[in-house]
């Protein structure tokens, strides 16, 4: 069969042929990059969509407005307010997922060999799509602190991308959080070269101290100008269920009538009844236990991986302790004729019943091979104990 040209620009993920051997009886994974199914609110969600269905059923069952369904809109602005963000019910489309807004931006907004610049490393999914589109992915180093803004800085003037993609908080892979200070200059750089700046911001609720920095969009308010230079995509997925499929794009004005007019044409709306669940679920005021809940067992799932990587592998591994998210982003030092490529690694360590994501497909181009994603979200704190355990004595 002949395919379209741009199926040329992509391949499936080598993370895919991995996860193929996770049917392994007894494996433990820290592969995955979704919550526990374990933590999500069943009984909330029964009530949420039982009301749904006896209150609108018409609502609910029927095709509905591209844009999202109204009071779905009004909880999310309101959510949205309560994070800082003024925006009105109109400014903000729900998306089938916040995947689907990534796509309807590369939709709008990519010719073919058009430049954007994303995070190494940076989501998968994200690059898959751009790159269907025919982006030319440029890539910007990440560090503890998130997105290295000289270097960005540096990389905007000499490649005058279309835009930057960045997740500024507890990003995938990285789990870095960009710092204010970072923050405060990423606007800088918006509004000096007229850039518009993407920011995809599925993690930011799932903090386990202290809360992060506010989004680049809640902070480009008192920027004059920097507003209308972000794209802000947010989700539901990590917090309360990726089920759902419910996700938001807040972008300029003109930028979100292209994407609605795109989303037509793509699925005609998101699922109504998921938005009207979504919607109840917001609207019985159940969003605040859940992110408490959530926060306090990620948290110590976390704290709890970090232990036993110190612990077990010692100087093999470099990394540093996530303040939030769903990932540890770990490096092979090597030390001691330790192992030092993640692919090989991984190999090993499913061998030896464990499971993670080698950290190379993450990045656009030049591949740190040493790098690891260990995902701490679906296993308890003794699988946990044990996994990395395991992981040691792969080493
Ligand atoms: C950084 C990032 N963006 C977007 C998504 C897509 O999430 P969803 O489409 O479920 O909202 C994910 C999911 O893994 C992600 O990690």
């Amino acid at each position: 069969m002949k395919f379209a040209d741009r199926l040329d620009n992509v391949e499936t993920s080598a993370i895919r042929e991995l996860f193929k051997l996770l049917g392994k009886p007894g494996i433990i994974s820290f592969a995955g990059g979704f919550p526990d199914s374990a933590m999500f609110d069943v009984d909330g969600l029964k009530a949420a969509s039982t009301k749904a269905l006896s209150d609108e059923p018409g609502a609910a069952l029927q095709y509905g407005a591209t844009e999202g369904y109204n009071p779905l809109r009004e909880q999310l602005s309101a959510f949205m307010g309560s994070k800082g963000v003024d925006v009105s019910p109109e400014g903000l489309i729900v998306t089938t997922g916040s995947q689907q807004a990534l796509d309807l931006l590369g939709k709008t907004l990519i010719s073919p060999g058009d430049k954007v610049i994303v995070e190494a490393p940076t989501f998968l999914a994200t690059i898959q799509c751009f790159r269907l589109y025919g982006a030319h992915l440029i890539g910007a180093p990440v560090d503890a602190s998130g997105v290295d803004t000289d270097k960005l800085e540096q990389l905007i003037v000499e490649h005058k991308p279309k835009f930057v993609y960045l997740i500024p908080t507890f990003g995938n892979p990285s789990g870095a959080t960009l710092s204010l200070e970072r923050r405060r200059k990423v606007i800088e750089m918006a509004v000096k070269y007229q850039t518009l700046i993407v920011e995809d911001d599925p993690y930011g609720d799932l903090y386990f101290g202290e809360a992060p920095p506010p989004s680049l969009l809640a902070l480009a308010k008192s920027v004059p100008g920097a507003s209308d230079l972000i794209a802000h995509c947010g989700s539901l997925s990590k917090v309360l269920s990726p089920g759902l499929r419910v996700g938001w794009m807040i972008a300029p004005a003109e930028l979100l009538a292209k994407a609605t007019m795109c989303k037509q044409f793509s699925d005609a709306h998101t699922s109504t009844f998921a938005q009207a669940t979504a919607a109840q679920y917001l609207n019985a005021g159940r969003m605040p236990a859940t992110l408490a809940n959530v926060r306090k067992v990620y948290a110590e799932r976390a704290r709890t991986m970090s232990d036993a990587l110190r612990r077990e592998l010692g100087d093999a591994i470099s990394f540093t302790q996530p303040g939030g998210g769903l990932f540890v982003w770990a490096r092979l030092t090597g030390q001691g004729g330790s192992v030092a490529d993640g692919n090989a690694f991984a190999k090993r360590a499913i061998e030896k019943g464990v499971a993670f994501v080698p950290g190379a497909p993450f990045y656009c181009s030049q591949p740190d091979i040493a790098t690891l994603r260990l995902s701490f979200a679906t296993a308890d704190l003794s699988k946990i104990e044990e996994g990395i355990a395991r992981l040691a004595s792969a080493l």
